[in-house]
């Protein structure tokens, strides 16, 4: 079985990618899955959807096919998200203007807000509500939200606040677990054909 993280933050020091760099360890340490692809959008790998995506140009299918056969292969997702002024970025609402039901439909995803501070729930709202519509990702119940992340999953320990590190270090691999066995369950959904898109290839 094979986990896709994605990283939401464009900034090259992102603390979103410490938290996904943690969350594939702990995918792979604690054996949830087989295998994981940790994708960033640090330093912008993707330019913003234009209609050649549609057209099919040379330029879009040479960036965008391995990373679909990346996600293709992926029987789940993590989609870390800081919080820039209340709202998911830019780059990583781009992300799923790129990819649709073909790569993400009927997958289960876990989604983990991450603010330098006491935010990090809007774009967890905000991805619950809004990207999920025709690419039919499946956002399960459980999320995170890692608070004043500056201050945790760090690896130097003198650099953590110990009481709220721990909490994570914990938290972490419980909802890691429940969306392992969302993809196991999810992959019969797939398997038994009634996900095809090829009438409704949008939803509603
Ligand atoms: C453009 C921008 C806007 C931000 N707005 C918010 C905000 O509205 N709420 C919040 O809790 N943190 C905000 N932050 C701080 C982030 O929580 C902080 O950068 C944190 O480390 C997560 O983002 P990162 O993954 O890019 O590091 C903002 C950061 C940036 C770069």
């Amino acid at each position: 079985m094979k986990i896709a993280i994605i990283s939401g933050s464009h900034r090259v020091n992102a603390q979103s990618l410490k938290v996904s760099r943690y969350i594939e360890s702990v995918l792979m340490e604690q054996k949830i899955c087989d295998e994981t692809w940790l994708f960033s959008l640090s330093g912008n790998p993707l330019p913003l959807w234009d209609e050649s995506v549609w057209e099919g140009s040379e330029k879009w299918k040479t960036l965008l096919q391995p990373l679909s056969t990346e996600l293709e292969s992926s029987d789940g997702l993590v989609v870390v998200s800081p919080e820039w002024h209340g709202q998911a970025p830019a780059g990583l609402k781009n992300f799923f203007l790129l990819f649709s039901a073909l790569q993400l439909g009927h997958k289960p995803a876990l989604l983990v807000g991450v603010s330098s501070g006491p935010g990090g729930a809007y774009p967890i709202a905000e991805l619950r509500m809004s990207s999920y519509k025709n690419n039919r990702i499946c956002y399960i119940p459980e999320q995170l939200i890692i608070r004043n992340v500056e201050s945790v999953l760090n690896d130097d320990p003198t650099r953590n606040n110990e009481e709220e590190d721990r909490y994570f270090r914990e938290r972490i691999p419980y909802a890691l677990r429940i969306l392992g066995e969302y993809a196991r369950a999810l992959k019969q959904v797939r398997a038994s054909g009634v996900t095809d898109t090829s009438v409704f290839s949008n939803g509603m």
